[in-house]
């Protein structure tokens, strides 16, 4: 039986249940304005993924179940049978992950600037050799190459969410950057499963991500049957920071649309 880890989280406001989890190597602050915002209307809930922010980091390969398990037994921890599950990238993944594990404790998904595919061949092999980087100088390596590709190319260099970013990248265990780079590798290809999606879906994407192309969410758009497609215009892998209001109003939109208040 997997061990399950007891995630840290947060948890704003009264209503439908939402949850929202973060990408790789950040943790729920990626997603302050937004609770903010959405709490008026909603029990918005923003775990840190093992191995990020503070929930616990144990070593070894964090697999997409093994992080949605532990979603899972949050919702059951807080007594909550059905949700809105929400993930940006890794959390994306994520939460393919948690509606094949559980399909009946969701009544809307969301992909924002996430996709399904596995890596590819080079894409794997950059994930070990980054395990092996940060084995051996921490997590600074990671902001180092990410940092730089995190935005859109056009936002402003002094713009304080780059050091902030900078911070969260900084402070994730190297035990959980490697588990989650290990399980981001080993994932499996989860397309087959998106025709199957049968709660409404939204599909936000920055249409400058110079780390998951527009184009993914354009494709997944096809195939998902109730699918929402949202471009965030000039904003690049992190719309929920880069333009939090257009980002908040986006998910608010499809909330009111598919669940209301
Ligand atoms: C993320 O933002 O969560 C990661 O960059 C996703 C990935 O590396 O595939």
């Amino acid at each position: 039986m997997p061990h399950n880890e007891a995630l840290s989280y947060s948890e704003t406001g009264q209503g439908t249940p939402v949850v929202l989890l973060h990408g790789f190597p950040l943790c729920r602050d990626i997603w302050l304005q937004q609770r903010q915002r959405l709490s008026d209307r909603y029990r918005v809930i923003t775990p840190d993924l093992r191995g990020h922010g503070q929930s616990p980091a144990p070593t070894g390969v964090y697999t997409m179940d093994a992080l949605a398990q532990d979603v899972l037994a949050l919702l059951d921890a807080l007594e909550i049978k059905q949700a809105v599950l929400m993930g940006h990238s890794l959390g994306g993944y994520v939460t393919l992950a948690a509606w094949k594990l559980a399909p009946e404790r969701f009544l809307a998904l969301g992909l924002i600037d996430s996709h399904a595919s596995a890596d590819t061949e080079e894409g794997r092999q950059g994930r070990y050799q980054m395990v092996e980087k940060v084995t051996a100088r921490g997590s600074q390596v990671v902001a180092d190459v990410m940092l730089p590709r995190l935005f859109s190319p056009y936002l402003d260099i002094e713009n304080p969410i780059i050091n902030q970013v900078r911070q969260m990248i900084l402070a994730t265990p190297t035990a959980g950057i490697i588990g989650a780079l290990q399980g981001m590798a080993e994932r499996p290809d989860v397309t087959g499963q998106l025709p199957e999606i049968n709660v409404p879906v939204l599909l936000l994407a920055g249409n400058k991500d110079q780390i998951i192309p527009l184009e993914k969410a354009q494709a997944m758009a096809t195939v998902i049957p109730q699918a929402t497609l949202t471009v965030i215009e000039n904003a690049g892998h992190m719309p929920m920071l880069e333009l939090p209001m257009t980002t908040t109003m986006a998910i608010s939109h499809f909330l009111n649309t598919v669940v209301g208040k």
